[in-house]
């Protein structure tokens, strides 16, 4: 027990330093919270207009994940997986930020790598598909996070599934207001700054 509750402290711990207001404030961009969206994902850090900076937030706040999930999860797997999903909490919950941190999705992604690194695949096919067909960031990750627990189910890992089922809602629910802009016909594309 003692064991798993430093695995879910290391792994919130990482995974509640919110990168994309780190380095949009270190490149003296202000409040990336000020802009778009509000978000301090990699989707909203690029509508500051700066695509390294959007790309490096996608990249530490999914890396954050998967070092949580490796980490603890070498000393045994029940504990990479509690690690992956506390990371994943830390990123939506940072205590840091009064527990208003981002929507998961990177983080999502990261703990996907360090826990089963072939259902990254379905992930990205379909993230890809909906980004370049219909450019709605927040649609791509809405399917992609549908399809990850489906993909890890006929993997034969049922126990992911679960986990991963239970990510995927806490990413939708994070989502309701893309969700209503979507409905809406409102919502920004990946390439305006709305
Ligand atoms: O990954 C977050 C994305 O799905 C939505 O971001 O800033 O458009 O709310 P945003």
């Amino acid at each position: 027990v003692l064991h798993l509750i430093a695995a879910l402290a290391f792994g919130y711990l990482l995974g509640s330093i919110p990168f994309g207001l780190l380095i949009t404030r270190a490149a003296g961009l202000g409040d990336v919270r000020k802009i778009g969206s509000g978000n301090i994902g990699a989707t909203n850090v690029l509508r500051t207009g700066n695509k390294g900076l959007a790309g490096l937030t996608l990249v530490c706040d999914a890396l954050k994940g998967t070092a949580a999930a490796l980490i603890a999860g070498s000393f045994a797997p029940e504990l990479g997986i509690a690690a992956g999903f506390a990371a994943f909490i830390g990123h939506i919950f940072p205590v840091w930020l009064g527990f208003k941190g981002g929507k998961g999705v990177a983080t999502y992604l990261g703990v996907l790598l360090g826990l089963a690194w072939k259902a990254v695949l379905a992930f990205a096919v379909i993230w890809l598909a909906i980004a370049f067909l219909l450019r709605y960031s927040s649609l791509a990750a809405l399917l992609a996070t549908l399809g990850v627990p489906v993909a890890l189910f006929i993997m034969g890992q049922t126990d992911l599934a679960l986990v991963f089922a239970v990510m995927s809602a806490i990413v939708w629910l994070k989502h309701r207001a893309n969700i209503g802009r979507l409905l809406a016909g409102t919502e920004s594309r990946i390439g305006s700054k709305g």
